[in-house]
């Protein structure tokens, strides 16, 4: 981990019930957490709620998406008002399964990023390559043209979480080895550094997720740019999840 806060966030996806969440928000409620670290959970929609009600104030909530502007005539969709209004402080942008399932591009998810940061919410800004990129060279190239679409249309870097996620790494047990991940992350902030500003590339933190649990995390934020994780997984079991919110000491 690096100078800045350390900053992890529990991605829960599609998952949960009522009585699950009410006892994985108990958990984390009674968890001891470190003070010096960000905490930040994402529970589906329908729950947020029920999640914002029940969690103490020790950690923070986002949401999974954002519509790209103002509610109205959006079938199916949830606007960056709606999840203030709620109580969420945080949104995840262009995570790989909003861009791959679902088909959501660069272009759409910048102006999703810029106008959640115009409102005032967090961005998780999620970048990461696929498998046969990785194996065809093109890791970086594919992680810079996600930054620069996020780069091209933010107001200001104040509030943004860069997530490194590799899409093979995900949900797959097959997580980055510390070296993989350190390297990619080098790189981002080499970016950010000659593409934005030396002060947003320092201060700017940089995630990692895919695979990250209780056993591997102690080895991966080890790494002086890894600065926190996105959790997918194991953010759904409490004990586990703290754990690798306290993985930095
Ligand atoms: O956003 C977190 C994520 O995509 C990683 O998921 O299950 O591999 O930890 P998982």
């Amino acid at each position: 981990a690096g100078s800045g806060k350390f900053f992890v966030g529990g991605n829960w996806k599609c998952n949960g019930t009522k009585d699950s969440i009410t006892k994985l928000v108990s958990d984390l409620n009674s968890a001891k957490l470190e003070t010096d670290v960000d905490v930040v959970v994402s529970p589906p929609f329908v729950y947020l709620d029920q999640v914002t009600a029940s969690l103490t104030g020790r950690i923070e909530v986002s949401g999974q998406n954002s519509w790209i502007g103002k509610g109205g005539a959006f079938t199916g969709e949830i606007s960056v008002e709606q999840l203030k209004d709620i109580g969420c402080k945080w949104v995840i942008l262009g995570h790989s399964e909003c861009r791959h399932i679902i088909g959501e591009d660069d272009q759409f998810i910048g102006k999703k990023a810029a106008y959640a940061l115009n409102e005032g919410l967090g961005v998780i800004a999620c970048i990461g390559e696929l498998l046969e990129e990785r194996e065809a060279g093109k890791t970086f190239d594919v992680c810079f043209q996600q930054l620069k679409a996020f780069a091209d249309v933010v107001p200001s870097w104040d509030n943004i979480v860069i997530a490194y996620e590799p899409v093979w790494a995900i949900g797959t047990g097959k997580v980055a080895t510390p070296q993989q991940a350190q390297e990619v992350h080098v790189a981002v902030r080499d970016w950010l550094k000659k593409n934005v500003s030396e002060e947003v590339a320092s201060k700017t933190r940089i995630i990692y997720g895919g695979s990250v649990n209780g056993s591997n995390c102690a080895e991966l934020a080890k790494q002086e740019d890894i600065d926190g994780f996105l959790v997918g997984g194991a953010s759904l079991k409490g004990p586990e999840f703290a754990t690798i919110v306290n993985s930095v000491t």
